[in-house]
């Protein structure tokens, strides 16, 4: 057999400590596969003496994760560090110029910096590889850059965090709270270092700017995504989206038109006849519409160690067979620069959910600035007063332009009707 390709690993953590049982447990059938073994040489994270539960003293253990990229018998880079800046920059940056072939699950690093590694990728002729940035073990970057690639994608969108999709699924079947599912969905591994990258969208927007470069052939736009999360969500929206017909899930969605690129992570209302709907736990799917192929579901898990090592590995059989092109599919050179649509053009369905004191009048003061800013009601509902005396009521709109609800909300922000921030979401069509 040939020789092997050799591995410099940076991070022992989650996914670290996966890669490397993974490999122990599939290196024969990966080495026919690949046509070579593929094997660990050096390992680096913080604290050597931690126990992983994989055997480590075997490899070289490097105590400044940066030296990874001069490891004398490393061909390939792993970094499964995380954070976009910092000690994983600093090695990939150092790797692609060091001459050696790099491989990472950090989306946040690849949302923020994607497209300078490509061109350093590039320029050097070697791989820069990221299919565990977006929906854990799902094949959905390789589906783009290769199953799709023949198409013009019209949309792409999809469940792309683990952890809300983890605690939405878990707030809609046991009606539990919030806090105490996210504590379970950390303990699970699911979670990012900060969880409130998770709950607050942050993660899928990092996800979907980099679905979005894919699909349109766009210079990644990270900063450009309309971001909102789960954190507000309450058991009650669940039930009123139930009573609907809908389930709630936080959905990225992007799409490239006339009007520009639009990008957006937001909790959405998700028919029931939609397959996005019954996508339950920490499972990840996205949906790409081609124009040929029609559309297209990934789906499967999009966190924890298993299935992570496996889009991590999958990423180093391609660089040992050699086959590997330019990481966004065309030379980063050819890439667009997008121009960001206007979210208020975009016309659709929406719930809006408010908390409202228990008083006169305060049905009219909504449904006035709904008229006002020309919002059409489909439907109404009001729930009786809860221990703190404020009231839920939650209107589902006919379809019009977005920023006719923003209207109203603004025109409404600040009564004292309100005992809480609104709740918007928008409904998936
Ligand atoms: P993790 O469990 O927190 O592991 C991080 C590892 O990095 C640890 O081994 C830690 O060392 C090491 N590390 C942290 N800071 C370091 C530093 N300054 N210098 C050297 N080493 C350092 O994280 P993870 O869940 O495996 O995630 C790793 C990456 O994969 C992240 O980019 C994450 O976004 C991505 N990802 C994770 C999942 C998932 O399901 N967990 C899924 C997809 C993508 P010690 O162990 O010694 O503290
Ligand atoms: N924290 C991420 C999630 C891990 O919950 O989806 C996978 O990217």
């Amino acid at each position: 057999m040939t020789e092997p390709l050799r591995i410099a690993l940076a991070g022992l953590g989650t996914v670290g400590a996966g890669v490397i049982r993974l490999i122990d447990a599939n290196g024969e059938l990966i080495a026919r596969r690949a046509g070579r073994p593929i094997e660990v040489v050096a390992v680096s994270a913080r604290d050597r003496a931690k126990d992983r539960g994989v055997d480590i003293t075997r490899f070289d253990w490097v105590d400044d994760t940066a030296e990874l990229a001069r490891h004398p018998r490393a061909d390939v880079v792993v970094e499964l560090v995380g954070g976009s800046d910092g000690p994983a920059l600093a090695l990939a940056r150092a790797s692609l110029a060091g001459g050696k072939s790099f491989v990472t699950a950090n989306k946040a690093m690849i949302a923020h910096h994607g497209l300078e590694l490509a061109n350093a990728a590039e320029t050097a002729g070697l791989a820069l590889k990221f299919e565990a940035a977006v929906a854990g073990g799902v094949p959905v970057i390789k589906g783009l850059r290769e199953g799709a690639a023949a198409n013009e994608i019209a949309r792409v969108y999809g469940i792309l965090n683990g952890t809300c999709n983890f605690i939405l699924s878990k707030m809609e079947a046991e009606g539990r709270d919030f806090a105490d599912i996210l504590a379970e969905a950390q303990r699970l591994g699911y979670a990012e270092a900060d969880p409130s990258f998770d709950i607050d969208g942050v993660d899928a927007a990092h996800k979907l700017s980099i679905l979005a470069s894919l699909a349109f052939g766009t210079q990644p736009a990270f900063e450009q995504v309309a971001i909102a999360g789960v954190r507000h969500i309450l058991a009650a929206d669940i039930a009123e989206a139930a009573a609907l017909g809908y389930r709630v899930r936080l959905l990225g969605l992007s799409e490239a038109n006339g009007h520009g690129l639009f990008q957006r992570v937001h909790p959405h209302l998700v028919p029931l006849s939609h397959p996005l709907a019954h996508v339950t736990g920490s499972t990840n799917a996205v949906v790409a519409e081609g124009n040929f192929v029609g559309r297209l579901l990934f789906q499967g898990a999009g966190a924890g160690d298993g299935p992570t090592a496996s889009a991590v590995v999958a990423d180093l059989i391609d660089i040992a067979r050699g086959e590997f092109g330019p990481p966004y599919a065309m030379p980063a050179a050819a890439l667009a620069q997008p121009g960001a649509a206007d979210t208020g053009e975009r016309i659709g369905r929406a719930y809006v959910r408010f908390t409202v004191a228990d008083k006169v009048g305060v049905l009219a003061e909504i449904a006035a600035a709904m008229r006002d800013a020309g919002v059409s009601i489909e439907s109404l509902m009001q729930r009786g007063a809860s221990a703190d005396g404020s009231v839920l009521v939650a209107i589902v709109t006919h379809e019009g332009p977005e920023r006719a609800v923003a209207q109203a909300l603004d025109k409404l922000r600040g009564s004292s009707s309100l005992t809480g921030e609104p709740m918007w979401m928008h409904i998936l069509g």
